[in-house]
């Protein structure tokens, strides 16, 4: 298992890896919450590269809120490579996944519909070969595709599928109060905090090196950033910004 130079997050990639590696005895979706700029991104990337490396067929969305108003677009995103398995589906399901991603004509299917032919393609693809869906970003795919997604993941776990799909914290969105196992992303720890500084940033002052890890509280973005504000600010002659308060 690679950790793909993440720092301090050997535990939460295990634990995605772990569901990952039991795929072919059970699926399973979590939920991987956290703050901006806390590693959910990177850690869903790590584990797609997990996935991808022990075989699996690895599947991707992310949310952007500049989509979140086209229903059903995350979903097509997320469906995208898999789509010709669509004709495999009894003809109400595969035409309710055709109509809704605009392939046929027909009235708006039902979302049951779409749910349930989501689930039974993924059923279809993942016997052929085990799925892992990646979901960024939930809370901004577009409500549909949200709904389809708590939709499987409830009920993944007889397939060989796995689902993890990262939330925004402070987004009380379905996805996120589903019930679903959850992996709290928290703020790195000090030591992993001095070391992603130091990977960043070497030859920060001493003061410098302090005042970023009180003001990035271990949070990596913020620890990548700051410094490069500070350097920035140098080269200006001015006062680094401190960090927004979040
Ligand atoms: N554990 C980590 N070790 C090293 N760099 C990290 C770690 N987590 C995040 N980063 C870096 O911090 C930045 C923000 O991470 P990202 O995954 O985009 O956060 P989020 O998706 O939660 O907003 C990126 O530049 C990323 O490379
Ligand atoms: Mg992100």
């Amino acid at each position: 298992m690679s950790t793909q130079g993440l720092i301090g997050r050997d535990q939460e990639l295990g634990v995605l890896a772990g569901l990952i590696d039991q795929v072919t005895d059970s699926g399973a979706a979590i939920v991987v919450l956290g703050d901006p700029g806390i590693g959910k991104s990177s850690l869903l990337r790590a584990a797609a590269d997990h996935g991808r490396a022990v075989g699996l067929r690895v599947l991707a969305a992310t949310g952007i809120e500049a989509e979140a108003h086209l229903p059903y677009a995350g979903l097509h995103h997320l469906l995208r490579p898999v789509l010709s398995a669509m004709n495999r589906l009894p003809a109400t399901q595969g035409g309710a996944l055709s109509t809704t991603f605009g392939m046929s004509d027909g009235p708006p299917p039902e979302p049951f519909m779409i749910a349930l032919a989501t689930l039974n393609l993924l059923t279809d693809v993942a016997a052929e070969r085990p799925v892992l869906l990646v979901a960024d970003d939930v809370q901004w795919l577009d409500q549909p595709a949200q709904d389809v997604l708590t939709f499987l993941a409830r009920r993944l776990s007889s397939d060989p599928c796995v689902l993890i799909g990262a939330v925004r914290k402070g987004h009380d969105i379905a996805f996120a109060a589903a019930g679903l196992p959850e992996l709290d992303l928290r703020r790195l720890d000090e030591t992993c905090a001095r070391d992603l500084l130091a990977r960043h940033a070497a030859g920060l002052s001493y003061a410098d090196t302090e005042r970023i890890l009180r003001e990035a509280a271990g949070n990596p973005l913020a620890l990548v950033e700051l410094p490069l504000a500070l350097r920035a600010a140098a080269d200006a002659g001015m006062e680094a910004p401190r960090r927004p308060s979040r």
